[in-house]
């Protein structure tokens, strides 16, 4: 679905379908220096990494496995809790491995930096974090990420997996969500 089919839901398109794909390209070159000979587990997040998931180990010329985990923070809210639940866990056993976990957003930093902590319990050799968006004004946890696409302000964006309760994931681009849809 292109981000015209719901105009009247958004404010204004913030990344278009082409700016995506020239960025994953570039963070796959940095990921491929970084990890060349090796064979890095790629942890995405359930659901909204999804597509940032699918194109990045396409884009790839490296070998990778890929596991998938699911947390909890939001629910149908645009505020982040804190609180974080495992939904579903990796299937993998992470001692010795390097591990990207793939993100679509960070926003308070709340969900990562739990994460992280989570998984470095687990016996990886290395932790490392590549998340397409990251709203620095949002930050409440300082959080070490190796590869970000884009910083974006600090506003409700959906598309490209990131949905409003459910919607808008099937969006190519990213565009920033209308408030009278959510208030
Ligand atoms: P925190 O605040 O813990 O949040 O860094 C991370 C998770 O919250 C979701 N999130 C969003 N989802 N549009 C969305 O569709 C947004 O602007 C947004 N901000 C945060 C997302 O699931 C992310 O993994
Ligand atoms: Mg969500």
């Amino acid at each position: 679905m292109e981000l015209a089919d719901v105009r009247d839901d958004l404010d204004r398109e913030l990344i278009s379908e082409r700016e995506i794909v020239d960025k994953i390209a570039e963070l796959c070159r940095a990921i491929e220096r970084d990890y060349e000979g090796r064979r890095p587990l790629l942890v995405g997040v359930l659901k909204g990494a999804v597509m940032v998931m699918a194109d990045l180990a396409r884009e790839l010329k490296l070998h990778v496995d890929m596991d998938w985990m699911a947390v909890s923070s939001y629910g149908k809210s645009t505020q982040s809790s804190g609180v974080v639940r495992i939904l579903k866990d990796l299937d993998s056993d992470l001692a010795g491995r390097d591990v990207l976990i793939v993100e679509d957003i960070i926003d308070s930093g709340l969900t990562l930096s739990w994460l992280l902590g989570n998984l470095q319990s687990r016996g990886a050799a290395s932790v490392k974090v590549c998340a397409l968006l990251r709203k620095p004004d949002a930050a409440k946890v300082d959080v070490p990420v190796e590869y970000v696409g884009f910083d974006i302000p600090n506003e409700f964006v959906v598309g490209y997996g990131l949905d409003y309760a459910e919607r808008y994931r099937n969006l190519r681009g990213i565009g920033v969500l209308a408030p009278h849809v959510y208030s």
